[in-house]
């Protein structure tokens, strides 16, 4: 009996402190949404619908203004109110749609947990469709993924749609409606064909239905040659008529399991993968034989720009070489899908040249949200502000201020559609991005898709006191109001984020280098890599054509002449030395090691400083994440911090190996006031810096 008294005293004593440890945690699974209502709230609108529904529980759930309050919810026209944009005033929410509402709300809520004041105001998103590519595939692996599997897909390809399936999803969805995300394709641009078998179409018509609720359409990536790897015909040639069938009909089944379905993503002739140019056809040949099998059901295609076919010797030209000639000749429910650089989502890149250069076809950009190139989750590197330079970037195409975004969300141009991709970076981890910090891209890339001009200040600032701020439990004790707080807590870590991008280009890439990692993996340098048979332009030395001379990319006239893909004053101003942006520097010039930059180092005295400094950047970001132990829960403290000591070691590997591999070409020494290597140059060479 004794025995028994006592077991149960250790046992619930074991239980409180497994819950004071608990209380004092947060896994991150909650994201931004961790606020709950302080006061009532009593909503009333004269319809109903599902939408409006959660938009009303929403609001009831989260509200922290005035206890008592009343919110009319009111869906009338108003001109003024484009899309699924909405009003907002203290006591109202109008808009012309059920999902401008929600969005409305979310707005409202945003406001009320970050202490900014509720006025009169409209809002209206800057692209129509706002959407996640996944990279998804279908035994649950995700390319380019860093965060666990797939939230959509399982490993062992059972596609029975279990109970904890929904209820991810059911998050997932509110999540992104909360910051504006209204599509999601789901699979992989290098598509499996099995995505359009009837067994995934049945799990695609499971997610829809979940995804529908939030206001989220669902897209599938496609395989070109579908008809042929499934349809059991000879051939995929867009313009075979029994191919051109199979694709009518094949549309036509897809819309019977998902009836609002938003359309098609396709890579198509880059890396491997099948299109038109297998049957010398043109991109625009398979683009509009998809287009027109998904306009009577209101489809759209989106076809990747993302294209590199080495008929030019310099691969940032080729997909604008490839694209320009077919500018016009797309269906009008095609939008070309373009990467924010014209390589491939580096560090740091000029902007696609197709950017407002593409005057005859809707254009859509597409961002990476997922860190191949920045460090993976491993790294601190705010996404935000790379996103906000390329959007802010003027293609002077129709005069001074056609900036991309201008070019690309209907304010330059009249396209039909307008749209903004982000390859996502969620998986199954518990924080479902891999790094807490690495939920703000997710959340940086909703902002800017519903509104392009919001700045990265503005944007981490609310992600900051939305992620961090202890959850406010009473009025008028909210905590972003904490004097404190804001000083120690919010300014700090608002700094760290702002500076952290600038950071990793200086370790990893500065003055306009770019693509010299090691491998396929992306993650550790590889200035050196280039293993026989692997094509040269997919090694390092390539991209920096690094010799005794000097390093650097020629793409002035007198070397690719890449600069002529760009509008003028650019492409004056990228060709002249005097003019290109040091930004840029070694992606237009091949510079000799002794050239004298503005700060009056010499080329590789300003390398050598530029490398030393992300290094030293990197480690104040941590020095600064030490000093904020008190604001944070033990378990994302721990967390962040343990990742912070793994950026740390390779950012100064970075330098090492980049600083030594490049010596060998300068025979300069590295100068003595920075920091001389730690880890030899043979090491870094041997090391394999793949993801277990
Ligand atoms: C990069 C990336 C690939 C991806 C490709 C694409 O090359 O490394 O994994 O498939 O981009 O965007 O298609």
């Amino acid at each position: 009996m004794m025995n028994k008294k006592i077991l149960l005293m250790v046992f619930s004593t074991i239980i409180l402190f497994l819950l004071a440890i608990n209380l004092n945690a947060e896994d991150g699974h909650k994201l931004w949404l961790r606020n709950k209502n302080i006061a009532n709230v009593k909503v009333s609108c004269s319809v109903t619908s599902p939408i409006l529904s959660i938009a009303k529980l929403e609001l009831e759930n989260g509200w922290q203004g005035k206890d008592g309050s009343s919110v009319l919810f009111s869906i009338k026209k108003n001109k003024l109110i484009k899309g699924d944009g909405y009003k907002i005033a203290l006591n109202e929410i109008q808009a012309n749609t059920d999902l401008g509402i929600l969005y409305g709300v979310y707005e409202v809520l945003r406001r009320q947990q970050t202490g900014r004041i509720i006025k009169d105001e409209i809002s209206n998103p800057s692209y129509e469709r706002r959407i996640l590519n996944h990279w998804d595939n279908p035994d649950g692996t995700i390319e380019r993924g860093y965060a666990g599997l797939s939230i959509f897909w399982h490993m062992d390809k059972s596609l029975e749609v279990t109970e904890n399936d929904k209820k991810l999803w059911q998050e997932y969805a509110l999540a992104n409606a909360s910051i504006g995300i209204n599509g999601s394709v789901l699979d992989n641009v290098n598509s499996s064909p099995l995505m359009l078998t009837k067994e995934y179409l049945q799990r695609v018509k499971s997610i829809a239905e979940v995804l529908r609720q939030y206001g989220i359409r669902t897209y599938l990536s496609v395989k070109f040659s579908s008809p042929s790897l499934i349809g059991g015909l000879k051939t995929s040639d867009p313009l075979n008529s029994d191919v051109i069938k199979w694709w009518q009909e094949k549309v036509k089944e897809v819309y019977s399991f998902v009836p609002d379905f938003g359309g098609f993503l396709i890579k198509a002739n880059s890396e491997g993968q099948p299109g038109p140019q297998d049957y010398n056809r043109t991109h625009a040949d398979g683009a509009n034989m998809l287009a027109d099998a998904l306009k009577p059901f209101g489809g759209i295609v989106m076809w990747r720009a993302f294209v590199y076919n080495p008929n030019d010797k310099d691969r940032a030209k080729q997909a604008y070489n490839e694209f320009m000639p077919l500018d016009g000749q797309f269906r009008d429910n095609v939008i070309i899908q373009v990467k924010n650089g014209p390589v491939d989502f580096q560090p740091r890149e000029p902007f696609s040249p197709l950017f407002g250069a593409m005057q005859k076809t809707s254009v859509m950009p597409e961002l990476q949200i997922t860190q191949e190139y920045l460090g993976h989750s491993t790294h601190l590197v705010f996404l935000s502000t790379m996103w906000e330079e390329f959007l802010n970037s003027d293609t002077f195409q129709k005069g001074k201020g056609s900036t991309v975004a201008r070019c690309t969300d209907g304010s330059v141009f009249n396209q039909k559609y307008t749209a903004i991709a982000g390859v996502a970076n969620i998986g199954l981890d518990t924080n479902w991005c891999g790094h807490h910090f690495a939920q703000s891209h997710w959340y940086a890339f909703g902002r800017l898709a519903w509104n392009n001009k919001l700045t990265s200040e503005k944007i981490a600032d609310e992600w900051i006191k939305l992620t961090f701020a202890k959850v406010a439990t009473e009025k008028n004790k909210t905590p972003y109001s904490d004097k404190n707080w804001q000083k120690n807590f919010l300014a700090p870590v608002k700094k760290v984020m702002l500076e952290s991008r600038e950071a990793a280009v200086n370790y990893m890439m500065p003055l306009g280098l770019h693509h010299i990692f090691a491998g396929n993996h992306h993650y550790g340098p590889g200035p050196w890599y280039a293993p026989k048979g692997l094509r040269a332009d997919w090694t390092p030395p390539y991209y920096h054509k690094a010799d005794t001379l000097g390093i650097g990319f020629d793409r002035t006239s007198n070397g690719t002449d890449a600069v002529s893909q760009y509008h003028e004053p650019l492409h004056s101003q990228f060709n002249n030395l005097k003019t290109c942006p040091e930004i840029y520097l070694l992606w237009f010039h091949h510079l000799s090691w002794n050239y004298k930059m503005k700060s009056g180092r010499t080329l590789w005295d300003e390398i050598c400083y530029r490398y030393d400094l992300g290094v030293k950047q990197v480690r104040e970001i941590k020095k600064t994440w030490e000093t904020l132990k008190p604001f944070v829960d033990d378990e994302r403290f721990m967390h962040i911090e343990n990742r912070l000591i793994d950026q740390c070691a390779n950012a100064q590997m970075w330098k090492d190996g980049c600083l030594q591999y490049f010596q060998q070409f300068s025979k300069k020494p590295i100068p003595e006031n920075i920091e001389q290597p730690l880890y030899p140059l043979e090491e870094l060479m041997k090391k394999d810096f793949t993801r277990k």
